[in-house]
């Protein structure tokens, strides 16, 4: 199993008041599969996404990531698994506005080292397959939004990454570009791509073969979709 997730509590405590955001969930996503979390505003669905992420850590429970342990890590620990297991791609599509699409994907294997021809060759591949081979030059600001997101995935993707992770990656496009984007991941998966997409909205949910759905903070639904 590429993602084991048992038993998985999360409490937040403000002042005197405890939420549990996340309560006694459990379930595991295998290699290749393309699976939608869902739910309404409140339910969960971001916490879900921080603990899947390495961004932060259970309150009790087990999170095995591609064999690895991630329940009981240090920051430092959570960094470094994140960098070499999820690509992210986030609802504000979190690019530099100012740099080159190239710049954008490149940045990241900057930072994790891979050399500058290794770069360059990655990025290309990858805004290429994503429909952007014509706009390596474009500065992100000069891009529609669904292409802006194109370019995020392009980015997470290029570090190879063992999941796409996306939130609400469509909450900012119009309903076209959102069917862009859904089109991308749809194709990534039947490449092979393993994604996870947290979502609010049903008609987005529906592109992915497997829907799990949340609400207070438990899984209520996991169900197989045509996609
Ligand atoms: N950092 C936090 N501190 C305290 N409470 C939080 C924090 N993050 C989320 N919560 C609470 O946990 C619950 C689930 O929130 P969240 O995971 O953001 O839901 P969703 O993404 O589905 O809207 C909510 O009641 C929210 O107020
Ligand atoms: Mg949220």
């Amino acid at each position: 199993m590429l993602i084991h997730v048992s038993h998985l509590y999360k409490k937040y405590l403000v002042g005197t008041t405890e939420t549990i955001a996340l309560a006694d969930v459990s379930f595991d996503v295998a290699r290749g599969e393309f699976v939608a979390i869902m739910g309404p505003s409140g339910s969960g669905k971001s916490t879900l996404m921080h603990m899947i992420g390495a961004l932060d850590t259970p309150t009790s429970g087990t999170y095995i990531l591609d064999g690895e342990d991630v329940s009981k890590l240090t920051d430092d620990e959570l960094a470094d698994i994140r960098n070499r297991k999820i690509g992210f791609v986030f609802q504000a599509f979190n690019l530099l506005p100012r740099r080159s699409t190239m710049k954008n994907v490149m940045l990241p294997m900057m930072y994790a080292g891979i050399p500058k021809a290794e770069r360059e060759e990655r990025a290309k591949k990858y805004l290429t397959l994503v429909g952007l081979g014509d706009r390596l030059e474009h500065t992100t600001n000069q891009l529609s939004g669904g292409q802006q997101q194109r370019v995020a995935i392009a980015r997470g993707l290029a570090m190879n990454p063992a999941i796409l992770l996306a939130d609400e990656p469509t909450g900012n496009l119009a309903s076209s570009q959102a069917n862009e984007i859904m089109d991308i991941f749809k194709d990534l998966n039947k490449q092979g791509h393993t994604i996870v997409m947290i979502t609010h909205e049903p008609d987005i949910a529906a592109n992915a073969k497997r829907i799990i759905t949340i609400k207070d903070g438990q899984l209520i639904n996991d169900k197989k979709n045509k996609g």
